[in-house]
């Protein structure tokens, strides 16, 4: 009946927006037969395939207008499934994934043959991920198999935290989303690759560095990396092509500036842009916005910050504002490193 419903008229899909408590079992039979479904998970949604098709794998690079050299991010129900699918699991995999697993941590390690290549874009390696969320975690269990995710996400875009964001994205493209909420992290997974020695953290996520080496000090001590230090050479950059510099932005040109730059700033819109409607985003409480300005007050808050960060950026790419301007918080480690990572790649420095 499900799929009699996803029949397209003219060559769009109609989508559905189920509960996921009730959309599990519909959800896992259109994985079986081939088709995506988007699901929650804790860090961002999730467009899935069913990761040992290759022909739902390579719809997802369709749909998402992904470019082919991007690879997937392969989610798991468990360890166990990790190194079924996997190789190269190896003890530092399992340390983290004993400390970090369910949850936003994904770890690059070897391409499974059960896999298919397209998932991790012709390389030998392959990202897998044990996500959290409820509604994840029954998907995955109903399926059997483990589901070949990205963000949920056009790409390039800004990354879905709702069920609706989803649905402004990808609707008319897929048959189903599968709703659980909004995501408590709203920032996508670290990412860190255990093919090199010493590893490497290739995206900054909730779990941090300094959470990882703590967790592998007794293995490793501090030799994990961080990419963007200047130890890094340029190689692992390109490595992750997902972490080229534009991405998750926002359609609208979008600046982000120091928040002692802001007497500058406004005086140059008021000298070049008198007539320009400004949104901006700032941890700040005051500095009451006036005129042509909107603000959006960003959390001091760490976590409520990056919770609230795509659907903040969201909200003013929505609204028709000629310029989108965002106050980058200072560096306090933790979940900031993530928050300030994708406030860069959202944003252009100032001044344009
Ligand atoms: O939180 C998340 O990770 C979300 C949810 C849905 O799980 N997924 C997500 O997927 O953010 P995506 O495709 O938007 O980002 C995956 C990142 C990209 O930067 C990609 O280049 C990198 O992981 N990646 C995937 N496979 C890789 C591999 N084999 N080697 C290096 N980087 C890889
Ligand atoms: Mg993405």
């Amino acid at each position: 009946m499900w799929m009699v419903a996803t029949t397209s008229l003219a060559g769009k899909v109609k989508t559905l927006v189920r509960a996921a408590g009730e959309g599990i079992t519909d959800a896992a039979d259109f994985l079986r037969a081939g088709q995506l479904v988007a699901f929650a998970t804790e860090t961002v949604y999730g467009l899935g395939a069913d990761a040992t098709q290759a022909a739902a794998v390579r719809r997802i690079y369709k749909v998402k207008r992904r470019p082919a050299d991007n690879p997937l991010i392969v989610h798991v129900l468990n360890q166990q499934q990790a190194e079924d699918y996997a190789v190269g699991f190896d003890d530092v995999a399992r340390i983290l994934a004993r400390r970090f697993w369910p949850g936003p941590l994904t770890m690059v390690v070897g391409h499974g043959s059960k896999i298919p290549p397209e998932v991790s874009a012709g390389t030998p390696t392959m990202a897998v991920r044990c996500p959290s969320h409820w509604a994840a975690q029954r998907l995955l269990a109903s399926l059997g198999r483990p589901i070949a995710a990205p963000s949920a996400n056009l790409s390039g875009h800004v990354s879905p935290t709702t069920a609706a964001d989803v649905l402004a994205e990808l609707g008319g493209r897929i048959p189903l989303i599968l709703d659980g909420g909004r995501c408590r992290v709203g920032v996508e997974s670290t990412v860190i690759d255990l093919t090199v020695d010493p590893p490497v953290v290739l995206r900054p996520g909730s779990v941090t560095v300094e959470m990882i080496r703590a967790a592998l000090r007794r293995k490793l001590g501090t030799r994990v990396r961080a990419i963007g230090t200047s130890s890094m050479s340029g190689n692992a950059v390109s490595k992750s092509p997902g972490m080229s510099k534009r991405h998750y932005a926002p359609v609208t040109p979008t600046y982000r500036y120091l928040r002692e730059e802001w007497h500058q700033v406004r005086a140059w819109l008021n000298r070049y842009r008198p007539r320009a409607r400004v949104v901006r985003l700032s941890c700040e409480k005051s500095g009451a916005a006036g005129g042509q300005e909107v603000l959006i007050h960003l959390s001091a808050n760490g976590e409520q910050c990056a919770r609230h960060l795509y659907k903040n950026l969201r909200t003013a790419d929505s609204r028709g504002y000629d310029l989108i301007l965002v106050e980058m918080p200072p560096d306090r480690g933790h979940v900031w490193t993530a928050i300030r990572d994708r406030i860069r790649r959202a944003s252009q420095e100032w001044p344009p």
